[in-house]
């Protein structure tokens, strides 16, 4: 297996970076489908405000994070300081301020892993979930945001990704394959591990942007502006990139002992963390660290089945970017 990454790249690789640049170009949501989404949110904190005057709205996940596609449906954070009341009677009293003539098929799910209150805008037609006080989403979403703002090509390798992972079945957490969030950080983590290195660390750089959620302080450098030529040396393209970024899955990721992090960018040992073992249903057969929940191991919903099928979507791409005359419609072909 580790033979095989050492393969030379296909020799006409560079015919394929106009072909990927329009599938990312495709994707990239229109500015109206923005002004919607703040459309809807002022609503919602009009709604909000009269019960609470006190409580926040913000965006996260791929409405904010700069990784949605068009048409994707928004999730909210709603912030808010009630010590009295539990989670489900906020979800609650929640959907009941939302059912208003305004808005359709408000539902609370309160038993759900992360509960919500649900709803449809029949103006826009775009869907929303509502969680509560789950800030470090908030945060994590403004780091995905700022890595993304440093270059272009993590956009797009990860639009690419998200794309393939949809088309192809395995972005289905219920079904033991990764989130689209898991699959952002392994695109951060392959570029923050390019030589030259085509993203920083920012968790590892002087902190200027710093905030405090339950008592624990997370910080990172946020002038990203001050590092638009960081990836410069790097030359790689698109296509060279989605190529090498299969192979590493395929053929070039120690599964046995290794975690990604992005926090450190680096690879760090399974050891360390004490992700040797199986603990309750958390395996840990695929380690992607959350950056700021360190405990927390985005693969741990991977089992000993959905790893081979996610091993064998990996390999899968991998021989398409090195043999396949059109890898540009075989990757994305629905499984
Ligand atoms: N999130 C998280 N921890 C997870 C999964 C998700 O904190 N284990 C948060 C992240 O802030 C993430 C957001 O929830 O950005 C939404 O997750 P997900 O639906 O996986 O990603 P999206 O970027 O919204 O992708 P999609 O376009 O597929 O909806
Ligand atoms: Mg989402």
């Amino acid at each position: 297996r580790n033979l095989k990454w050492q393969i030379q790249c296909r020799g006409d690789i560079g015919r394929l970076n106009a072909p990927f640049l329009a599938i990312y170009e495709s994707l990239i949501p229109a500015e109206e489908e923005k002004a919607k989404q703040k459309q809807l949110l002022t609503l919602l904190e009009k709604l909000v405000c009269k019960e609470w005057p006190d409580a926040r709205l913000y965006l996260y996940g791929s409405c904010a994070n700069s990784f949605g596609v068009c048409k994707s449906d928004i999730d909210v954070c709603l912030a808010i300081n009630n010590k009295e009341i539990n989670k489900s009677e906020i979800l609650l009293k929640l959907a009941d301020i939302l059912q208003t003539d305004n808005l359709q098929n408000v539902q609370a799910l309160t038993r759900a892993r992360v509960p919500i209150v649900k709803l449809m805008d029949p103006v826009t037609g775009i869907s929303c979930d509502i969680c509560i006080n789950n800030l470090l989403a908030v945060v994590n979403t403004k780091l995905l945001r700022d890595y993304a703002r440093i270059d272009v090509r993590l956009r797009q390798l990860a639009f690419i990704v998200k794309h393939w992972a949809k088309s192809r079945g395995v972005n289905e957490t219920y079904q033991g394959t990764l989130s689209s969030y898991a699959y952002v950080l392994m695109c951060i983590h392959f570029l923050q591990q390019r030589r030259p290195a085509i993203l920083p660390c920012l968790q590892g750089m002087d902190k200027t942007y710093s905030v405090t959620v339950d008592d624990i302080e997370y910080s990172y450098f946020d002038q990203v502006e001050r590092l638009r030529d960081f990836g410069s040396h790097n030359k790689e393209t698109i296509a060279q990139l989605v190529w090498a970024f299969f192979n590493y899955w395929a053929y070039g990721h120690d599964y046995a002992s290794n975690v990604i992090s992005v926090r450190t960018g680096s690879i760090i040992r399974k050891l360390e963390k004490d992700w040797t073992r199986r603990v309750g249903n958390d395996r840990h057969l695929i380690c992607i660290e959350d950056p700021f929940e360190i405990t927390h191991d985005l693969g741990r919903v991977v089992d000993k089945y959905s790893i081979k099928v996610l091993r064998e979507e990996f390999e899968r791409a991998a021989e398409i970017m090195q043999y396949d005359p059109n890898p540009c419609v075989t990757l994305f072909e629905r499984y």
